[in-house]
């Protein structure tokens, strides 16, 4: 039969098909937001059938599979994706089942080393063909290892494909809050009017998570925190928050203001702190004498018109006490505020990313009552309590973007480059590696280096 939607998925053995690819197409099948004739390779190098892979798979998941559901979508291929002779194994049963109007995606899930031989094979076999809109190229992060290696990838990428096919992975995208961001600058007049540094005191970015390295050893080591989620889910984030307003709301005028934010970054060294949770060096697969950060913090700066002189204070960390990701935009005192002797609090804008999705505001407030006490009240607004129970996860919206040819929420080359550029610069002032339990052994530090509590 022949297939409205093909997805070939390259390095399909790993985590991240298991837990996150599989998820997302069976929740977008289910709720028809892709063709019903859908097909799906997942291609490896074991000798798998279809059903001892996709048993595989629901081992490895965090959720219980639709094995049901995928065992008629899903046909596993065994081939070696670095052999191009292999290619055509994929190629003819691509052929026999895409009609000239299939949209066809190949999704890589692995390692940015395979990048370069991989999108060559699929060249040469012909699986792509440059310009072809119907087919596009997926490639999972992290896009290269730093500025110099990302850089080769890219330009090998252009020899093979249009830019127009090619969609880099960036997951922090597809969140919700992360989308909603421009939504609560941009159409609230009472944050338009005080995104700057005239009203805003500081920024914290802040992603904590409660587990270790959940078996990723062989690619964790390679990485650590910075080039895992500062590089792309952070420094994104930091473009939201900061950019300037574009020109339009179309792709492309956002992500010329997102670079420009990413080119007028700097960073304090003193503030850095890099960390690693006691227990790691015991983890499957890590080397003894490992020296990978499992927590980075320092203070950047993004030196425009805008936001010059607000420090913005970075968080990221493994094994801490909970899985949480936010951004706190705090504002100045108004200058009432100061001459009351009083214990106000700030305003703080909260945009809540994990564990449930919403927008905080802290605001000072009279203690109802006979009395002049003042307290510090938050108005929330959380999206899963409210009307929204079943909320899409990052990648239903980014797979469902790639099937409709939607680029917006992928990352531009430009954007790769430029925080690259800033990832190294901060590469190079290795510092010693702070052994830690909990967050009560580095916020000390960090309120030592900054005056900030980023608990
Ligand atoms: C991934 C990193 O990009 O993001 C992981 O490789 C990290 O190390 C994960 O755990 C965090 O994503 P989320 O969606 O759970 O916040």
């Amino acid at each position: 039969m022949k297939q409205d939607l093909i997805l070939t998925i390259f390095g399909s053995t790993g985590d991240l098909t298991a837990r996150k690819l599989l998820p997302a197409i069976t929740k977008l099948y289910k709720q028809k937001k892709i063709p019903n004739r859908t097909m799906i390779y997942a291609l490896g190098r074991r000798d798998y059938t279809t059903e001892v892979y996709l048993n595989q798979m629901n081992e490895q998941a965090f959720k219980p599979l639709d094995l049901k559901l995928l065992s008629r979508l899903v046909t596993y291929v065994n081939m070696d994706i670095t052999k191009v002779s292999d290619y055509d194994l994929i190629k003819n049963q691509i052929d026999s089942v895409k009609q000239e109007s299939t949209r066809q995606l190949f999704y890589l899930a692995i390692g940015p080393d395979l990048f370069p031989i991989v999108s060559k094979n699929i060249s040469d076999s012909d699986l792509v063909e440059i310009g072809n809109l119907n087919q596009s190229i997926i490639f999972e992060k992290p896009f290269g290892y730093d500025l110099a290696s990302a850089k080769s990838i890219n330009e090998m990428l252009w020899n093979y494909f249009d830019e127009k096919q090619i969609y880099r992975i960036d997951h922090y995208l597809g969140k919700e809050m992360i989308q909603n961001i421009m939504m609560v600058r941009f159409a609230n007049r009472i944050f338009e009017d005080v995104w700057h540094n005239r009203t805003i005191k500081n920024v914290k970015i802040i992603a904590k998570e409660d587990e270790g390295i959940l078996g990723r050893a062989g690619y964790y080591d390679q990485s650590g925190a910075l080039r895992d989620m500062v590089q792309s889910h952070l420094m994104q984030i930091m473009s939201l928050i900061a950019m300037d307003v574009p020109l339009s709301y179309f792709s492309e005028d956002v992500k010329d203001e997102k670079v420009k934010v990413l080119h007028h970054l700097s960073f304090d060294a003193d503030s850095l702190i890099l960390g690693q949770y006691q227990g790691y060096l015991d983890e499957k697969g890590i080397h003894e004498d490992s020296k990978t950060e499992t927590f980075v913090f320092f203070k950047a700066s993004v030196n425009t018109p805008r936001f010059k002189g607000v420090p913005f204070y970075l968080m990221t960390g493994k094994k801490l006490d909970k899985k949480e990701s936010l951004i706190i935009v705090e504002f100045e005192e108004t200058s009432e505020q100061r001459k009351w002797n009083l214990p106000l609090s700030t305003n703080k804008l909260y945009i809540k990313i994990a564990p449930v999705d919403g927008v905080g505001l802290v605001l000072n407030s009279k203690v109802p009552g006979l009395t002049d006490d003042v307290e510090t009240v938050e108005l929330e607004y959380c999206i899963a309590c409210n009307s929204y129970k079943n909320l899409s996860e990052a990648y239903e919206k980014l797979l469902l973007d790639c099937t409709q040819n939607h680029k917006t929420l992928f990352t531009r080359w430009d954007e790769i480059e430029s925080s690259w550029h800033f990832i190294d610069q901060i590469k190079k002032h290795q510092k010693t590696l702070v052994q830690y339990a909990s967050m009560d052994d580095l916020d000390p530090l960090i309120r030592e280096k900054t005056g900030e509590s980023m608990q």
